[in-house]
């Protein structure tokens, strides 16, 4: 983590104000630790990567994902391309999300970035800017930490819920999701979290698949096994985005066989 994202950063718990310890005073932290002035609370750095949750301390669908995902880490990025193949190709399928984002060499921040998989379309822009990311699961960090050092980009990435962000409002230009939302324990709280840390005119979107597609995925049988005694409502969340945001509209996306297999939600927080 670079020692300048401080500015960035409050307590996801009580957005009290966050102070540094660390032994030495590099322009990166790789060990460290984040203390709440607030409440009094504090959270680890490893590796570069601060540490906002524990998995101990999770509940419910947060903490069976957080685990599928980090037992399933490996597969995911394979997993992802065959599905995506149906629907012309990843980068087809990445790009009718990521087009939407109105890049400008600002802040952007990707909740549940997983191994990174939407990165090389970003850092093709050039109006690329500062990217940071934030997932729930370590495992999928550790992969997309490899990943980006790989190709030399520069990504901030952060262990934490996106009920639950540890930035500061107004931090970010662009705001974007794709493919956790169906089944996070707080989607209402997650879409709050994401306009509270969006830069007052910026546009948020959020993207999934549809209703139809989850409740076949939750056929798989290690996914169900893991989850039948949940019911999960699964809707598109238009719901849940308050009246106040401007712009709101939701699209077919991921078409194949004449039908669509995902939708994009996007709207723009007033200024
Ligand atoms: C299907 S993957 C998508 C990853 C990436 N966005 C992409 O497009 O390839 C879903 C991701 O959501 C993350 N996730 C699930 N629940 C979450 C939550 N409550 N908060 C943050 N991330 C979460 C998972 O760990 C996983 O990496």
């Amino acid at each position: 983590m670079k020692r300048s994202t401080l500015k960035l950063l409050c307590c996801p718990r009580c957005q009290g104000a966050l102070s540094l310890r660390d032994e030495r005073n590099d322009v990166t932290v790789d060990e460290g630790r984040l203390c709440c002035s607030d409440c009094g609370r504090s959270f680890l750095i490893k590796n570069g990567i601060a540490r906002f949750i524990d998995l101990r301390e999770m509940e419910g669908l947060n903490r069976r994902f957080a685990r599928i995902y980090d037992q399933a880490s490996c597969i995911c990025s394979l997993f992802t391309k065959m599905a995506f193949a149906v629907f012309g190709g990843e980068r087809k399928a990445r790009k009718e999300i990521l087009d939407r984002l109105e890049l400008n060499g600002g802040r952007i921040l990707e909740v549940s970035i997983g191994t990174g998989a939407n990165l090389p379309y970003l850092f093709e822009s050039p109006t690329v800017g500062e990217v940071y990311g934030l997932d729930i699961s370590a495992g999928q960090l550790t992969r997309c930490s490899s990943f980006v050092s790989e190709r030399g980009w520069s990504v901030e990435l952060f262990l934490g819920t996106a009920e639950a962000l540890p930035f500061k409002a107004r931090s970010f230009d662009s705001v974007f999701h794709i493919g956790g939302i169906n089944f996070f324990s707080g989607k209402k709280e997650a879409i709050g979290e994401m306009i509270r840390v969006a830069r007052p005119g910026s546009k948020i979107v959020i993207a999934d698949e549809t209703e139809r597609v989850a409740q076949l995925l939750h056929r798989i049988p290690w996914l169900s096994r893991l989850s039948q005694e949940e019911k999960v409502d699964v809707d598109v969340p238009i719901h849940l985005v308050p009246d106040t945001m401007e712009e709101t509209r939701v699209e077919g996306i991921w078409k194949a066989h004449g039908q669509y297999h995902g939708y994009c939600l996007e709207f723009r927080k007033p200024t």
